[in-house]
């Protein structure tokens, strides 16, 4: 009790200091976006062509400028797409990294903007989108994740390099949350930049990943319980499965690396053991996703293909993960090579650059792109738990797609079923989902 009163004190004290800090901030970037405005406006009333000494003197200032502000500070474009849902708008600069609650209530990212947002998701359907604002104070988060039981989430600190808990405050009247507590912040363990962190569903380890070779596991309270390392040569990305059994890492080296990481029967953890391997790219994995049950994985590579696994194996019986399918993808750009796999596994987007395309796992056929998602290079791509909407960032807004490729996909299967041996019931039961898709896909014609 008394713990808890002197952290209250503390928080107070924090918060102070902090609502201090926020009103100078907010001050110096008010007056800041004023000069940008001014500099834009007399940029804007100069005439086009003014012979080259003003261009290169326009240049000169463009490129003053972007060294004054990096990529985070990039613009977010007039965007506008038949298969767009909605954009949530809210964050100032480039959202970083996003995450559904296990419950599908919130979805959370965060920005290096120094804040991290909480949006509900039932508000997505609504023109006005409330959201909860939390700063990060003195730096930003990298990354973003919800605890198992949505009641907590996890950052990773850009400056400090370092993992951050967080508890989420409730509202009075029960629904909603009002603000959240620093619960704990983990020691300074990477040296290099972490690239990935994860947490099981069984809440029983985190795991951070950091550019080098590195990937460590800790308990909740901030223990290292496991170092592993990748012999990757570098680490592109590291993912927990979503089943909590399996911790994954790819790099530089062609193969994607799975270990089990094993708790005896009183919830002890016990060892990282190797457990398969995912192969065939010729050149580095740069991205990787399970889908929701853990039984397929999709990997992007720098060759400029994708893959498909079936991960639904068991390895100690000898066997090896199957290649279901795999495909080009066009590697336009150093940045914003992503993948994800929709929920069921029948369905992934790839994103290289500023555009993202679907690709049917049966047929391996590229389905539908859409181009200039974003003002910069994409940061992250999440399917909702239902796979209906896939989320992408890039800039300060997150798109929100309807899952059009997905639809389809799901109402060609549904005809295909009816030609097998069924009963009058389970036929009739699959006629409605028919039309109702159909119904649903009539407003999307184009
Ligand atoms: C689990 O491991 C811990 C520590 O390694 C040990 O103390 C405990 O007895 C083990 N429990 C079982 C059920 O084996
Ligand atoms: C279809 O299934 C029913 C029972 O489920 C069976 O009696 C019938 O022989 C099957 N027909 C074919 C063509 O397989």
């Amino acid at each position: 009790m008394v713990e808890v009163e002197s952290n209250n004190a503390l928080i107070l004290t924090l918060a102070i200091g902090g609502a201090i800090v926020a009103f100078i901030l907010y001050f110096l970037r008010a007056a800041k976006s004023e000069e940008e405005n001014e500099q834009q406006k007399s940029a804007d009333r100069k005439p086009q062509n003014n012979g080259a000494a003003k261009n290169t003197e326009e240049s000169k200032q463009i490129s003053k400028k972007k060294q004054n502000h990096p990529r985070s500070e990039l613009k977010a474009v007039a965007f506008s797409h038949p298969w767009l849902y909605t954009s949530l708008k809210g964050h100032s600069s480039t959202i970083l990294s996003m995450d559904f609650s296990s419950n599908g209530k919130y979805l959370i990212s965060c920005s290096d903007d120094r804040s991290v947002f909480l949006w509900p998701s039932k508000d997505f359907s609504n023109k006005e989108h409330k959201s909860l604002r939390i700063n990060i104070e003195f730096d930003h988060a990298t990354k973003v994740t919800w605890s198992p039981d949505s009641k907590a989430f996890i950052i990773h600190k850009s400056v400090e390099n370092c993992v951050e808990v967080y508890k989420l405050n409730k509202k009075s009247d029960g629904h909603g949350f009002s603000g959240s507590t620093k619960l704990t912040t983990f020691p300074k363990h990477h040296i290099d930049e972490v690239i990935a962190m994860g947490i099981s569903c069984n809440g029983k380890f985190i795991m951070t990943c950091s550019k080098s070779t590195d990937l460590v596991l800790w308990d909740l309270k901030g223990q290292i319980i496991a170092n592993v390392d990748t012999y990757l040569m570098s680490n592109n990305c590291g993912r927990v499965s979503p089943c909590g059994r399996y911790i994954a890492a790819s790099g530089f080296a062609p193969d994607v690396k799975v270990w089990e990481v094993v708790f005896n029967k009183s919830g002890d953890f016990q060892a990282v053991n190797r457990a398969f391997e995912l192969q065939g790219h010729k050149s580095g994995v740069l991205d990787f996703a399970f889908n929701c049950d853990s039984t397929r994985v999709a990997t992007l590579s720098k060759d400029g293909s994708w893959r498909v696994f079936d991960t639904k194996i068991d390895y100690k019986k000898g066997e090896d993960p199957r290649l279901i399918q795999s495909g080009k993808f066009e590697l336009a750009s150093q940045e914003g090579n992503h993948i994800a796999i929709s929920p069921e596994g029948h369905l992934i987007v790839c994103s290289t650059g500023t555009k993202i395309s679907f690709y049917s796992v049966e047929s391996g056929k590229c389905e539908g792109s859409i181009q200039d998602v974003h003002s910069g290079p994409i940061t992250s791509l999440l399917f909702d738990s239902s796979g209906d909407q896939l989320l992408t960032s890039g800039d300060r807004h997150i798109r929100v797609f309807h899952n059009i490729v997905g639809f389809k996909l799901k109402l060609a299967s549904l005809k295909a079923s009816l030609k097998s041996n069924l009963s009058s019931a389970m036929k009739d039961r699959i006629q409605d989902q028919i039309s109702q898709t159909e119904k649903f896909l009539v407003k999307f014609k184009n």
